[in-house]
């Protein structure tokens, strides 16, 4: 039966890095997939993350189930983070939050929530997006549309373009919004912008979504939810995906969350009985402890900020290689101006590298960007940057 299969194409960002991984040169580079290294290209689990999961081997009684959406503490703890501690929507009670396998995994039940509960509306992707929004939208079914962000001349967000493509969505079309270190371009709306594309929102009744994965990347936990209390602000239906892959450095233990903001307590809890018939379908209920871990931390004071300072220090190791990539680029004779990569917020940055510089960087120096010519920044370091920018050198 199976000799009728054809072989799928790898994913253009984790694909790359098992290519990676295979390769044998010493001096190989990753900087494809988004990941944060530290000076010694390590990914270390974080000290306050250690710390919580000490707290939790003596506290853990039971490996029992926990209820679909997680438990409550951890919704809770979400919330707080998303919308502000003091935030009406809290104690209306008008949010609601599942614990989800990952940012994927708050995605892919959004996308199955959106198809079930909201029919046949089109989802408005940025252009350029994340590489896995249109797989995780289309098969839940959806039919996706794209609005433009990016002008590839300025190197900035082509806002006036992205205003006039989402003026031709219909009622009811969900608008994908990244509320922070928009990946892949590193670029974000400022206040009066958000603004804007809120009004925008409310006035075309289109239902906003955010992706929410680097909270804290840009300028701060607070600052960075600007955006997001902004359309919270304005608009009674919401939904968000948040993940703590990056933010707390707990990749591997699938912690994300998906919530949903009605109009009213009543609704919202009709609404999310939905999302648990999902999530029962999917993958029954969530794992447990790294759940435990973010809630352990950002409900303990002292954790909670020793964790933002760490968060503080893989932000400002990020833009620390920011200025000194641009500067090496100087000094290794290019002329092109990447002075806009220094402007950009959190992991990553989009080059302007076209494909088959993309190609020769691999090919002959062994340094992995993805083939859209997004850099992840978050991978360079002092050791890595000389023989990073002599290649893209000798490509440009
Ligand atoms: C990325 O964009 O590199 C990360 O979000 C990892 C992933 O799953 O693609």
């Amino acid at each position: 039966m199976f000799e009728k299969i054809t072989a799928a194409p790898a994913d253009p960002i984790l694909g790359l890095t098992e290519e990676f991984k295979k390769d044998t040169r010493a001096e190989k580079i990753n900087l494809g997939v988004g990941i944060y290294k530290d000076e010694s290209s390590n990914t270390p689990v974080l000290a306050t993350v250690k710390k919580a999961e000490a707290i939790l081997l003596e506290k853990e009684t039971t490996k029992s189930y926990l209820a679909i959406p997680g438990t409550p503490e951890y919704g809770l703890a979400v919330q707080r983070l998303l919308f502000g501690a003091d935030s009406s929507i809290i104690s209306d009670k008008r949010a609601q939050t599942a614990q989800a396998p990952g940012g994927t995994g708050a995605l892919r039940l959004a996308a199955e929530f959106i198809k079930r509960q909201l029919g046949d509306v089109k989802v408005w992707l940025s252009n350029p997006t994340w590489a896995n929004h249109k797989g995780v939208f289309s098969a839940a079914g959806l039919e996706i549309a794209e609005y433009t962000y990016y002008d590839a001349e300025t190197k900035d967000m082509d806002f006036d373009a992205a205003i006039a493509d989402l003026a031709n969505a219909a009622p009811g079309d969900v608008v994908l919004l990244h509320g922070c270190c928009h990946n892949p371009t590193g670029i974000d709306p400022d206040a009066a912008q958000w603004q804007k594309l809120a009004e925008l929102c409310v006035e075309k009744q289109l239902l906003p979504m955010f992706d929410f994965a680097y909270q804290g990347f840009a300028n701060g936990v607070e600052e960075d939810a600007q955006g997001l209390r902004i359309f919270a602000a304005k608009c009674e239906e919401l939904l968000i995906a948040s993940s703590f892959s990056k933010n707390f450095g707990l990749y591997n233990e699938r912690v994300g969350a998906f919530t949903l903001v009605a109009k009213d307590a009543e609704q919202s809890t009709t609404a999310f009985s939905q999302v648990k018939t999902i999530a029962r379908v999917i993958y029954s209920n969530p794992p447990a402890h790294g759940a435990a871990v973010v809630t352990e931390i950002l409900n303990d004071d002292a954790l909670r900020t020793d964790w933002e300072q760490e968060l503080a220090e893989m932000r400002d190791r990020i833009q620390e290689m920011r200025v000194l990539f641009v500067q090496t680029l100087k000094e290794q004779g290019v002329e092109a101006d990447f002075s806009f990569i220094e402007r950009q917020n959190g992991m990553f940055s989009f080059s302007g590298l076209n494909k088959d510089q993309v190609n020769r960087l691999k090919e002959e120096f062994g340094i992995y960007i993805v083939g859209s010519g997004r850099i992840s920044v978050a991978g360079m370091t002092k050791s890595n940057m000389l023989p990073l920018c002599k290649g893209i050198a000798a490509v440009i």
